[in-house]
């Protein structure tokens, strides 16, 4: 049957794109039932693109698993877990930490059951559609000395992103990741902190991206906000390489902060989508417009009110959003 031999042929050049008139040529039948046949398979589920001036390509499938993740770093790993399902890759990873889990330890889910955001939101994690990573830090440091850190982590996964051959995201204050206009990634910092030195026990840095998601996959009060990878780029970045790409980054982040945090602002400035735009700031109940001008030192977004009053706005209780929705 076409449908069949259509597949094989696809499948023996798994992620490449073959013509339809190379397909019609090779397996002898015209290049409307190579299309008819392309078209029951992908009724039946077969994950096959069709581009115009390119052809047909099976998707290579998106494995999430260890040995895959392993596979694309450069240096082995210890402590590194990979698993299907899990409540909260946060949660995980506090909980190894209370167990005496040393720096460095990494949790990866294919899928979230109760995955967590800022302010107590959730943060919707369906298998097969995203990468939710987790690491474990144990800083030697005081608190105040970790304050960039959510915002220095956009960084390192807007890097990771484009090292995977990605688009180029931007960072909507102080941490969300950007593309065309809406939310590709989310960040939540946990920090548990000594009782009587005040200083960082630890640190769970989880990291959120939206990679297969299409439009209808989104919870309805997401779609029109959150974008996933596919839907902002033509190129496929796989979730494991992806996994990969960011550990290392990451892991230069981790050697940075404390010593050279420059470079990393510097950066940061850069990406920062709001500067020299209207926003609207939500604070105590009140929505307050602002004309954002600066990202200070300290990753302060400093604003300037309506009545000409400039204030340099911390994280917290604060939301700044763009005054016609999200950025
Ligand atoms: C936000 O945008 O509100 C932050 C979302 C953070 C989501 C990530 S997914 C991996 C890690 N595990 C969680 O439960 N949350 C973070």
């Amino acid at each position: 049957m076409s449908r069949e031999k259509v597949y094989r042929a696809l499948a023996a050049r798994e992620g490449e794109f073959l013509s339809g008139e190379s397909l019609s040529a090779s397996l002898g039948i015209s290049r409307a039932a190579v299309w008819k046949a392309v078209e029951q398979l992908r009724r039946g589920g077969a994950a096959i693109e069709a581009r115009t001036g390119l052809g047909y390509r099976l998707i290579p499938e998106d494995r999430l698993d260890m040995q895959t993740v392993a596979a694309y770093l450069s240096a082995p790993t210890e402590n590194l877990r990979v698993t299907g399902q899990v409540d909260s890759t946060n949660s995980e990873c506090r909980r190894l930490a209370e167990q005496g889990a040393p720096d460095g330890t990494v949790v990866i889910a294919d899928s979230q059951t109760a995955g967590r955001g800022r302010r107590g939101r959730s943060f919707a994690s369906p298998p097969g559609m995203g990468l939710y990573l987790s690491i474990l830090w144990r800083p030697d440091c005081a608190a105040e000395r970790l304050l960039p850190l959510t915002a220095l982590v956009a960084v390192a996964v807007c890097r990771a992103i484009e090292r995977c051959g990605g688009a180029s995201p931007r960072i909507k204050w102080p941490n969300d990741l950007v593309l065309s206009g809406k939310k590709v990634c989310g960040i939540l910092t946990e920090m548990t902190l000594e009782g009587e030195t005040g200083s960082v026990e630890s640190v769970v840095v989880g990291i959120g991206i939206n990679c297969r998601q299409r439009e209808k996959d989104f919870p309805p009060e997401l779609r029109g906000v959150a974008i996933s990878l596919d839907m902002a780029q033509e190129e496929r970045v796989g979730r494991a390489a992806l996994a990969a790409a960011l550990l290392e980054e990451l892991d230069l982040l981790r050697r940075e902060i404390l010593n050279k945090p420059e470079r990393w602002l510097e950066e940061y400035r850069r990406r920062a989508l709001q500067i020299g735009r209207p926003v609207e700031i939500l604070r105590n109940g009140r929505t307050l417009r602002a004309d954002a001008l600066a990202v200070d030192g300290q990753f302060g977004l400093t604003v300037r009110f309506q009545d000409g009053t400039v204030e340099t706005l911390r994280t917290g209780e604060i939301s700044v959003r763009g005054v016609n929705g999200y950025v």
